[in-house]
């Protein structure tokens, strides 16, 4: 069955006298437990696409289902729950919280959550057992991205939405990270939707949107897809 449903999905910015479709009629099905990529240039919807599906943003036309809830309905208040319980966020600037260390950062979660990952299995589980009580400003890009994909995992969310997860990363340490969050979400049959303007990151996932002006410009399946280690960038 679909897991994440967008029908006829629109989502419109007023700005002056201006109208913007950052997302203008985008219909598409993901399925639970999959690796998908969000591929397209600057400015063609990507972020705006990835913030409904999570809940941070609401459509202003068409239909959006996840799990079997219409989120296109929901209530602000509904839409806090449904962020909390159900998604992770993995940022392209990590997003950590300065003065908590590692383990403080990823036991955030665990206060708001109702079913959280242990914070220290966790941070063991993306190898960063020997830095859990650094701050984030004594560790590396890579280690601190790590950092926040395991306070993503640690509210043991269905979905796991990632807006450029290795933007601000060498190619070496991205295609570490992107290891990470693939393995992890398997293990853990997490949804994982990673968004970059990077085409071959798109290699690795089961489906690939292509999004242009707002619109998805095609959808490709990967029956076999490729392993982190055959991906150059
Ligand atoms: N809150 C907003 N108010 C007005 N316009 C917005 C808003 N958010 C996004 N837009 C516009 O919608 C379009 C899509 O923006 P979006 O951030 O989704 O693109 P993107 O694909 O994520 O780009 P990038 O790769 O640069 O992050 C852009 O033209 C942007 O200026
Ligand atoms: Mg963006």
């Amino acid at each position: 069955m679909d897991f994440i449903t967008f029908e006829n999905v629109e989502r419109e910015y007023h700005v002056g006298n201006n109208v913007i479709k950052a997302v203008d009629g985008v219909s598409f099905e993901l399925e639970q437990g999959s690796f998908n990529v969000i591929l397209g240039q600057s400015g063609a919807g990507k972020t705006t696409l990835l913030n409904l599906i999570g809940g941070m943003d609401s459509p202003t036309g068409g239909r959006i289902s996840v799990n079997g809830q219409k989120i296109s309905d929901m209530s602000e208040y509904e839409l806090t729950e449904y962020r909390r319980t159900q998604i992770g966020f993995v940022f392209q600037f990590y997003n950590l919280v300065p003065n908590l260390t590692a383990l403080e950062n990823v036991q955030l979660a665990e206060e708001i959550c109702a079913d959280p990952l242990d914070a220290r299995e966790i941070l063991r589980r993306v190898g960063l057992e020997d830095r859990m009580d650094n701050f984030p400003s004594q560790l590396s890009g890579g280690e601190q991205q790590r950092v926040s994909i395991a306070r993503a995992l640690a509210k043991n969310p269905q979905i796991v939405l990632c807006d450029e997860p290795t933007g601000a990363l060498d190619s070496e340490t991205g295609r570490r990270v992107l290891r990470l969050i693939r393995d992890a979400a398997s293990e853990l049959g997490k949804t994982v939707i990673i968004v970059t303007h990077n085409a071959p990151i798109a290699e690795m996932a089961q489906t690939v949107l292509h999004m242009r002006d707002g619109k998805i410009a095609g959808t490709e399946s990967h029956d076999h897809p490729k392993d982190v280690e055959e991906i150059v960038w």
